[in-house]
């Protein structure tokens, strides 16, 4: 991996960062989702699955993880800022020696991210962007001002980004999608857990992304997950699934 390490990154042995599983981070992957598996429309609109108990559910979710990653294109298509937004929260982080908000994470193939999407705003928190080895030089161009852009491969190695990403000190990654994220963390085994709210209605657009793409995963009828806990948030259902690791996962 290449790639200077970035002020503010996040610091080990935080009381909430959790275990490191063989070398990387604890993995924990969230959605919102449709009954029928659906986290998006296929149209301009934004489909709203939570309500403002869930996002709160989400935010502590966020307040007690070192880093959250996702996609370029839940970049360019959300344009989130994934921070902490409860004050109580931050404050609980920065007494504990943290920053505010975990550092925020992405990949990318062709490195073609804006600088003025929010993802890069908030001075305090680190930003990385891991792309393969052979965009890194026009993202760093691109990007280095407001990143620090890391080369990881090429193709790009979920595996040596989630070890380099311990290295700096994250021991628990929110992975927060979309679809492309989710299918590639699932079918490699590298998620340690799924949190999955489920809202109450259908979409029925195949156009539409759903939680996951088509893929060889290892957790299929015969090597099922962990329901490790049910919950019910407002009118949605909330599903903790932990992934137990399978020989050729
Ligand atoms: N309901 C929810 O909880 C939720 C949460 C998040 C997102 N979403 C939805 O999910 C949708 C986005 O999903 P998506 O599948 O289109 O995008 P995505 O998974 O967010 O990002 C896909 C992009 O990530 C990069 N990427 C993925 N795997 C890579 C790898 N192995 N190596 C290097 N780069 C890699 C590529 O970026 P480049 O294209 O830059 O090469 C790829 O196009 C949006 O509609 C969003 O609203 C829903």
């Amino acid at each position: 991996m290449s790639g200077s390490p970035q002020a503010g990154s996040p610091q080990a042995g935080s009381p909430q960062a959790g275990r490191l599983a063989a070398g990387r981070p604890y993995v924990l992957l969230s959605a919102a989702m449709s009954v029928d598996g659906y986290i998006d429309t296929a149209s301009a609109a934004r489909l709203v699955l939570s309500g403002e108990e869930d996002l709160d559910r989400v935010d502590a979710v966020r307040a007690g993880c070192d880093a959250i990653l996702v996609g370029a294109g839940t970049i360019r298509r959300d344009n989130p800022r994934l921070l902490v937004r409860s004050l109580a929260r931050r404050d609980g982080r920065v007494a504990g020696g943290l920053t505010a908000s975990p550092a925020k994470v992405t990949i990318s193939r062709s490195g073609e991210l804006d600088p003025a999407a929010r993802f890069f705003a908030d001075a305090d928190v680190a930003k990385l962007v891991y792309v393969p080895g052979s965009v890194a030089a026009g993202t760093r161009r691109r990007l280095g001002r407001v990143a620090t852009v890391v080369a990881a491969g090429d193709p790009l190695d979920l595996r040596g980004m989630l070890a380099d990403l311990a290295a700096r000190g994250v021991a628990r990654l929110l992975v927060e999608g979309g679809s492309l994220v989710h299918t590639q963390f699932l079918a490699s085994g590298l998620a340690d857990e799924l949190q999955l709210a489920v809202a109450p209605f259908f979409v029925g657009d195949p156009a539409a992304p759903r939680l996951v793409r088509g893929g060889d995963f290892p957790h299929d009828a015969g090597h099922r997950m962990v329901l490790a806990e049910v919950g019910q948030i407002e009118d949605m259902a909330l599903l903790r699934y932990l992934l137990r690791r399978h020989s050729g996962s």
